[in-house]
């Protein structure tokens, strides 16, 4: 093979490459090709997940806590109150008052007990709410009180102490109602002239 033949060889090459680049950027121009969009679909987002995320920081109503709470848990529980409260029937005033009947008792109303301004200006007597509210956090609640106690931060041990405290009484208050119903009207309400 002669330079001259080699010559048409790589000629013979070089313009087939020519041809097929040229041809691609000709067919480019005719097509526009689009570039792809990103693959996949696009999934909605489970976003619901972080509400029930901690079943703890966000408290049920005060009702509803109590409709399940456990006055049994809840005894054991004041374990931790029981260094300055008695709760038994007559039982004494130790470093707060005794707790027999606190439930809808008159606030800082036992005789023989030096309540501290702060309980004493609150005035009314103590509701399960109030209770609720107390006991997350007793100086948040009365500023001033005398109840060195941090609080129970637990809404559903709170629910259990106060379900507790409802059962130190003759006759227990009764329970706040779960839902708003309507008053069911007994059947014979009215007088049958
Ligand atoms: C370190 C002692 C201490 C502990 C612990 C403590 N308390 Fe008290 N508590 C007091 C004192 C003192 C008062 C009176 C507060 C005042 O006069 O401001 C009081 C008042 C109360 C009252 C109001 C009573 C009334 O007659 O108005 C309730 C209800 C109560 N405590 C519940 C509890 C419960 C339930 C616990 C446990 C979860 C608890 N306390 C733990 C010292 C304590």
């Amino acid at each position: 093979m002669d330079s001259f033949e080699l010559n048409k060889v790589a000629g013979a090459a070089l313009g087939a490459l020519l041809f097929a680049v040229g041809s691609g950027f000709v067919a480019e121009l005719i097509y526009h090709p689009k570039p792809a969009g990103a693959a996949g679909y696009a999934l909605p987002e489970p976003e619901a997940k972080a509400a029930g995320a901690a079943p703890e920081a966000k408290a049920e109503p005060l009702p509803i806590r109590l409709a399940s709470a456990s006055a049994e848990k809840g005894q054991s529980a004041t374990k931790k109150c029981a260094s300055c409260h008695s709760f038994e029937k007559g039982g004494p005033n130790k470093v707060g008052p005794h707790l027999w009947g606190v439930v809808e008792r008159q606030k800082a109303h036992e005789s023989g007990f030096e309540y501290s301004a702060a309980l004493k200006e609150k005035g009314g007597t103590w509701t399960y709410d109030d209770l609720d509210h107390f006991l997350t956090n007793p100086k948040a609640y009365a500023a001033g009180t005398k109840m060195a106690f941090a609080g129970i931060a637990s809404p559903t041990e709170r629910a259990d102490v106060i379900a507790y405290l409802r059962t130190l009484s003759d006759s227990p208050a009764p329970l706040p109602a779960a839902e708003k119903k309507a008053e069911a009207k007994p059947a014979d309400a009215k007088p049958v002239p």
